[in-house]
Parts: structure tokens; sequence; C-alpha cells
């Protein structure tokens, strides 16, 4: 065994031994490259800024359609919606099908991916 993969093995293993935090982390990466692949086109998350749609720092527990300088659709806006994990698993499943009239129209079906976006967006408050 080399000297470095055994120091690598030694590392997870002390780690593992410390908490078990690995798996976790491992997750946030995931859910960081998931958001980055489907939602990062239209959603800024790093920056307050605005794109095709609007910013997701600190969405988590934030009221939909709230966002200033962001044109919403009337429908999100009017929606009473608080994004919590449930809403947004319902909303990313499937938007217009919980908002009818959201202008955001793609749904994400593979429900793995969307979990780990949603624990993500949680982490980044
Ligand atoms: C093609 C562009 C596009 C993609 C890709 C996209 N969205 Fe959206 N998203 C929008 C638009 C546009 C809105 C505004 C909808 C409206 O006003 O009805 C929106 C709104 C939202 C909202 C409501 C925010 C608020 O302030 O109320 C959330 C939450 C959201 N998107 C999450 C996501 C997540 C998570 C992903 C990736 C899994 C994603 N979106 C992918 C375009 C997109």
């Amino acid at each position: 065994m080399s000297k470095r993969l055994f120091a690598a093995i030694a590392l997870v293993a002390a780690s593992w031994a410390a908490d078990s935090s690995v798996a976790q982390e491992a997750d946030a990466a995931a859910g960081e490259r998931l958001f980055r692949q489907r939602c990062g086109a239209c959603h800024q998350i790093e920056t307050a800024r605005n794109g095709v749609g609007p910013h997701l720092q600190d969405v988590a527990g934030r009221a939909a359609g709230s966002v200033g300088g962001y044109n919403y659709s009337p429908a999100l806006r009017a929606s009473g919606i608080t994004w919590t994990p449930e809403t947004l698993e319902t909303y990313l499943a499937n938007p217009t099908a919980m908002v009818r009239g959201t202008r955001m129209v793609q749904r994400f079906n593979n429900a793995d991916e969307r979990a780990a976006i949603i624990r993500f967006l949680g982490i980044r408050q």
C-alpha cells in the first residue's frame, strides 16, 4: 500500500471516528454540484443577484415571491407559500401543479436529486 493511500485511509478512518459527518459532507457536496447543474443557469446562491430566476440566498424560510427587484409571476407572488423543505419538494417536483401560472416550468423528477438540492439550500442559509 502506498504511503499516500494509507494516509488517506487513516484520515477517513479518523474523521469517521471523530464524528459521522463524512457522509453528510459528501451529501452536501453532491447537493451543491447538483444545484449548479440543475438550477445554476437561472438561480444564483453565492450572491444576491437575480437572473432568469430570483436569487436563492436565504431561501429557506423565505416567503415566495418576496425578493426585491425580481419580476415574479403574479401567481407566485400571490401564492402565500413559505419555502420549507416540504414546500420546496412539492414545487420542484412539479412547479406548475403547485402554483398555476408560475414562470418556473421545469419539473425535477429525480427524488434523490431533489432531496440533495433541498438539503443544500437549507445548509446555505
Ligand atoms: C430555466 C430557468 C430555471 C431553472 C433551471 C430553475 N428555475 Fe427556479 N425559478 C425560475 C423562475 C423564472 C422563477 C420565478 C417563477 C415565478 O415568478 O413564477 C423561479 C422560482 C424559483 C423559486 C421561488 C423563489 C422565490 O423567491 O419565491 C424557487 C425556490 C426555485 N425557483 C428553485 C429552483 C431550484 C432549486 C432549481 C433547480 C432544481 C430551479 N429553481 C431551477 C427559473 C428556473
